[in-house]
């Protein structure tokens, strides 16, 4: 038997072993046709069906309301930094947008071709370790961007604020996670490769009533309003990718959906980060109040570990955690240290395993 792995990594991530033979499978032939899903068209029934029933699951799991549209696009979450702007924001408008890490920069980035973007609140001076609440929003902006979970530096927004129009979020590391309330939003997009399944596909959601207003020439693949009569089917969708995450919304179906899901996810990081709390040589990067359910970024206490003898340190945990199949827990570069990415489909026993290795590394140090 090959040996246990949990991978912890922070995307492309863990997916629920369900899909992925059911991806194996399909491969090699897909609901019985003879045929492998890689080599079907994507205009043939089953597949139109499947991509169909995806958006179905997807509706019913999140409870999206009627008005708005569903969507499997290709170019990952990083095109909806543009593609959101493009659609929304009249070149002589405004939206806000706030500053919670490197992927909200990014989004703000790509906003400022097309409209004037006022940064209503940033924590970036601080590393981005909280999500910066107190901010007042712009008479007469479109939107208000807010990225939901921010992957890199472990926070999370715990309740979305109200947007004087309406919210537009990048959800890519926390969606499915916890229940939504969609009609918050006017724009909802995510990439899937952390908690939808592979990388190749994002998923937007998107109010119809908000689109057609920017007053400007939009190209062809790039316009919302392209892809909704055509289901998504305009040209050829990641086809496979989609697949995957129709695998995956089963999953979650069956465990329960959404609320069931929260639960779990509470469970799983509480215990991570209840043994932060308690450890002398591990500490946790991001404010309390907003620590994510996602991703956990933690450092070994400055006091404990002094600087000269941190990276060999560091090295240590990290080779010993990979031979008890703890995979993937290096922290990202602008944080350091390390990083437990706890997906949906991370088990409650890898989250156990880590803890424990956690307390045995620490007892050999302190
Ligand atoms: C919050 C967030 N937004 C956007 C992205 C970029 O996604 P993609 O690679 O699909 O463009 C990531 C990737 O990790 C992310 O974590």
């Amino acid at each position: 038997m090959s040996k246990v792995v949990y991978n912890f990594s922070a995307g492309p991530s863990v997916l629920p072993k369900q899909a992925t033979e059911a991806a194996a499978a399909a491969i090699a032939d897909y609901a019985n046709t003879g045929i492998g899903i890689l080599e079907m068209s994507h205009r043939s029934k089953p597949i139109e069906g499947m991509v169909a029933e995806t958006e179905s699951l997807l509706r019913e799991l999140l409870s999206i309301p009627s008005g708005y549209e569903i969507l499997f696009l290709g170019g990952g979450a990083s095109l909806q930094f543009c593609m959101a702007p493009i659609n929304l924001l009249a070149q002589d408008a405004s939206a806000d947008y706030t500053d919670t890490g490197v992927w909200a920069a990014k989004a703000i980035k790509e906003a400022k071709r097309f409209g004037k973007v006022n940064v209503i609140s940033s924590s970036k001076n601080s590393v981005y370790d909280h999500i910066p609440k107190d901010f007042k929003q712009t008479d007469g902006a479109t939107y208000l961007h807010i990225t939901s979970n921010n992957t890199i530096y472990g926070t999370q927004w715990k309740e979305f604020p109200t947007a004087n129009t309406y919210l537009v979020s990048d959800m890519s590391s926390d969606i499915l996670s916890r229940p939504i309330d969609v009609s918050k939003f006017g724009l909802i997009y995510a990439g899937a490769q952390k908690n939808m399944g592979p990388a190749g596909v994002a998923t937007v959601i998107v109010r119809s009533d908000i689109l057609g207003k920017a007053g400007r020439e939009i190209p062809t693949m790039l316009d919302y309003q392209t892809h909704i009569p055509e289901h998504s089917m305009f040209n050829t969708p990641p086809v496979f990718s989609i697949f995957v995450m129709n695998q995956v919304l089963h999953w979650l179906k069956n465990l329960g959906g959404v609320s069931a899901m929260e639960k779990i996810n509470a469970k799983k990081s509480g215990l991570l980060y209840d043994a932060l709390d308690s450890s002398k040589l591990f500490k946790g990067t991001a404010a309390k109040e907003d620590r994510s359910t996602m991703n956990i970024p933690f450092v070994f206490h400055s006091s404990v570990v002094p600087t000269d003898k941190k990276d060999a340190l560091e090295k240590d945990f990290l080779t010993g955690a990979k031979e008890k199949g703890l995979e993937q827990l290096k922290g990202h570069r602008s944080v350091g240290g390390f990083r437990a990415s706890i997906y949906n489909a991370m088990p409650i026993e890898g989250v156990e395993q880590l803890v424990s290795y956690l307390c045995d590394f620490e007892k050999k140090i302190i």
